[in-house]
Formats: structure tokens, sequence, C-alpha cells
């Protein structure tokens, strides 16, 4: 995990990117980003995956099959992850690409992912012969700091304590809201959270998701955590589920960097009752 350490500062410090500069990101900032891609352990190691950088050209053909209703962004470069279709794939797959993104943060490459509303499309346009699915699509250029950017209207959850974050970035969910205390809506008692869980779970709570949703919650046991997904009409059921995979990956990437082993998300049932109420459902969960 060496190469993914200290990325506390950096979580805190992303923020989607919608203007880039025309200047596509040079060779060894590449190379890096391939690194972690080749090197990073897969929350489930036996899916395919594969990984394919394409330029502004391929981003002109992507029409409205990637991009909140169809709004695609212009970037000088993309990443395109493709996957087997199989079991946490889209969880897998978020994963990955956000230790990517977080990569690209530290090297100051800026990045927005993209909504994949066609798969077959965005191979097409990017020419890719490939059986695999596009799973996530993400643009990546230098941040244009002179032009203001395009507004997103982000709708905030309901009944969600959101918190201001640093830069402009969108605000995110408080963990008083995030965290519930052994079974689902028993309020968490934050004094009770050690510095470095602290810091992992502050990591979820800033996790970009879809629509800036972020439609999951987290249930912190005596020796687990568990990751569950709560009901949302605006997220598609692919976008949730990468979601999940970005929020684990910021876990795993900021305690993974404060211990000697880096922690593992596991998709197995828990052998707890968590009192999910009806439309939460169980994810992931993770020894702590
Ligand atoms: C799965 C997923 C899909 C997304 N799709 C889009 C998209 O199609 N267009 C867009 O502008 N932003 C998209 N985003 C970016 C989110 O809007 C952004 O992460 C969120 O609003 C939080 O803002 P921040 O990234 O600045 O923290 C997507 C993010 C995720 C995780």
């Amino acid at each position: 995990m060496e190469y993914m350490r200290f990325f506390r500062d950096t979580i805190m410090a992303r923020q989607s990117c919608r203007k880039f500069l025309n200047k596509e990101i040079g060779i060894e900032e590449m190379v890096e980003v391939n690194r972690v891609y080749d090197n990073l352990e897969r929350l489930v190691p036996e899916i395919k995956t594969d990984i394919k950088f394409t330029g502004a050209e391929a981003g002109k053909k992507f029409g409205d099959s990637v991009g909140y209703n169809g709004f695609s962004i212009e970037a000088p470069q993309y990443i395109i992850l493709m996957s087997e279709v199989k079991d946490f794939y889209l969880e897998n797959a978020g994963y990955l690409a956000q230790a990517m993104t977080l990569k690209l943060t530290d090297l100051g490459i800026a990045a927005c992912w993209l909504t994949v509303n066609d798969s077959d499309r965005v191979k097409e346009a990017a020419d890719l012969d490939s059986k695999l699915e596009v799973a996530c699509v993400i643009g990546i250029g230098y941040r244009d700091k002179d032009t203001k950017e395009k507004r997103l209207d982000i709708v905030s959850p309901s009944n969600v304590t959101m918190t201001k974050t640093e830069l402009q970035a969108a605000p995110k969910i408080s963990l008083d809201s995030l965290l519930f205390d052994k079974i689902y809506g028993k309020a968490f008692n934050k004094e009770e959270l050690y510095t470095e869980l602290e810091d992992s779970l502050l990591a979820v709570s800033h996790a970009q998701s879809f629509f800036n949703r972020q439609p999951y919650r987290v249930i912190v046991g005596d020796s687990e955590i568990y990751l569950v997904g709560v009901p949302d009409e605006m997220t598609g059921e692919n976008d949730r589920h990468l979601n999940y995979g970005i929020a684990m990956f910021n876990f795993v990437a900021v305690l993974g960097s404060l211990r000697a082993e880096a922690p593992k998300w596991s998709f197995d049932t828990p052998t707890v009752n968590l009192g999910l109420p009806d439309g939460v459902c169980y994810v992931a969960k993770c020894r702590i």
C-alpha cells in the first residue's frame, strides 16, 4: 500500500471538475495512475477488468451515452474502466476507479465521474473492441481555474445534516447523520471514536457520489463497521453500487495509511442483527 499512503488530505481536498484546460496529462502521470490500477488489491480479485485512456476525440462522440441527463463533460482525456459483469462488479470497479481518482488528485490532476448511460455506445465512441462492460467513465485533466465552472444543482437529501467542506466542494453528509451505533437508527456518540477510526469514517462521509446524494450509512459495531444502502429515488442502480465502492475505498485508503495492514471489506452476511428497516439494504462489512 506504500503508493497509496497519505490519502486523508487528498480526500478532503478533492472536488469534481467540470471545466478543464485543453492540455493532456503527461506520460509520467499516466504511468503513476496505471501503477495504482495494476497494484491495487481488488475487492473481488477474480473479476476481470480493463482500463483505457482516451482523448478528447472519443469524448466528443460520447453524446448522451454518459453524463447527467445525457450531458457529458468535455475533458482532454477520459479513463474508461471496463469489467466483467459478476456479483459486486460495480463495487469492485468503483473502488478501483476511486483509487485512481485520488492518485490523480495527489498529482494535481482534476477529474469528474460521468454516469454511464450506455456501455455499448461508449465503447463505440472510444473504438474499444471488448466483451467487458463499461463500468466507469472519468473525465480527467487540469482544472481551468480562470473560467467559472458550470454550476451543478445538487439536491441535498432530506432529514440529513450536511457539512461544508474545504474549497468549493459540495457539502457532505455529517458524521452525526452518517453513523449509527450497533443498530440502524440508534445515534452514535462520536466521543467513542478513536482518531484513526474517526479520520477513516470522515473519509467515507466525504466520498463523492451520484448527484452528491450519498445514499448510504455506516453502522459502527464492536469490532466491525457495516455499510448499508438507504433508498434514494434519484440514484440509479449502477451508480448506487459505484457509490458504495467509492466509499469503501475512502475508508481503506485512510485506515490503511495509518496501520501496517490495510483493512479488508467483505460482502459476507453479518452475524449480528443490524435492525435494518424495510428499504435499507446491507452492503458490506469491514473489521476495525
Ligand atoms: C457514480 C457517479 C456518477 C457521477 N456522474 C456525474 C455526471 O454524470 N456528471 C457530473 O457532472 N458529475 C457526476 N458525478 C460527480 C458528482 O456530481 C460529484 O461527485 C458530487 O456532486 C460531489 O461533488 P464533489 O465530487 O465535488 O465532492 C458523478 C459521481 C459519481 C460517484
